[in-house]
């Protein structure tokens, strides 16, 4: 009841305000057992052997950090992020579905990781988060931190995409996102998943990207995530990190299938086709 005695009025139970934003974007754009693969092939190729520690920088919920731990019961990870609230949420939702032991073989950190000097084989950092730094200072300093704190036998591992698309205002792509159907076999339908570049300054390189979650009931959540990056190009991100003191630098491009179609296979390459948009992985050999 409200305060002047009449009926409260009921607000709109909608798919939107029941969801669980890091849930969807799990869901929609990562893929963590498909990430450890590569970093373990990566690995392999430059030193000939697995690895066992990881360091997740930019970690966020840190699934990445579990996927590893499952991997292998050798296999220590460390996850940083400045943000307290995926964090807690990967403690609440991705520890617990961990087994005991490989609960203890993660470890999280509420640190920036330019000061972070925790030591590993492989620094992963997923989802393009390096395009957070915008100076050519802070991202030369970011990859001389890593440099540092690398293994001797190391590697540094990231995402990369780029291609003429992202030159661009008011870009939006969307596709929809299956759901599990949950044990109560409630109606969990489909969502869409909006990928939405608002604008990008070709004088700066900034681009400022959202993604937005949209439910069949019309409900949305707009602005799930917001990203004020820099596009930096693979020429300037292979130069920075010879200068930070990498011996060698690898570009993975995906390959195509016989049709002409990405592939979900990644090699070695120094020459690549340009789409209109395109991803591969940065990997440095310390
Ligand atoms: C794009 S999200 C990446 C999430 C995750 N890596 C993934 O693959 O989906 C970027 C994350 O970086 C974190 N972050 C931003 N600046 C940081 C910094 N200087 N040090 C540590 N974490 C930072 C944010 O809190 C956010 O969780």
């Amino acid at each position: 009841m409200s305060k002047q005695g009449k009926p409260a009025k009921k607000t709109k139970a909608t798919m939107a305000a029941g969801a669980d934003k890091y849930a969807l974007y799990r869901l929609s754009v990562q893929d963590p057992e498909h990430e450890v693969s590569m970093f373990l092939r990566f690995y392999k190729d430059a030193y000939g052997r697995l690895p066992t520690s990881l360091r997740e920088d930019f970690c966020a919920a840190f699934a990445v950090c579990c996927e590893w731990v499952r991997r292998g019961s050798d296999r220590t990870a460390v996850g940083v992020d400045l943000d307290s609230e995926p964090l807690a949420y990967g403690r609440a939702h991705y520890l617990p579905t961990l087994t005991p032991d490989q609960r203890a073989r993660v470890r999280l950190l509420q640190q920036d990781v330019l000061q972070t000097r925790e030591r590993a084989e492989v620094v992963a950092a997923q989802n393009y988060s390096f395009f957070l730094f915008k100076q050519r200072a802070q991202l030369l300093a970011y990859f001389k931190s890593v440099h540092r704190s690398l293994a001797d036998e190391g590697l540094l591992v990231f995402d990369m995409m780029g291609g003429s698309a992202m030159y661009a205002n008011d870009v939006v792509e969307g596709r929809q996102v299956a759901r599990p159907t949950p044990a109560d076999k409630q109606n969990n339908p489909p969502f869409r998943y909006v990928w939405h570049q608002e604008r990008y300054n070709p004088i700066t390189a900034d681009a400022l990207f959202h993604i937005h979650f949209r439910f069949p009931d019309g409900s949305a959540i707009d602005n799930a995530f917001t990203y004020d990056w820099r596009l930096w190009t693979l020429p300037e991100l292979l130069e920075l990190l010879e200068e930070a003191g990498f011996s060698a630098r690898h570009i993975y491009w995906e390959t195509t299938d016989q049709d002409g179609n990405p592939s979900g296979n990644y090699r070695r390459a120094t020459e690549g086709r340009p789409d209109p948009a395109w991803l591969c992985y940065v990997v440095a050999q310390k």
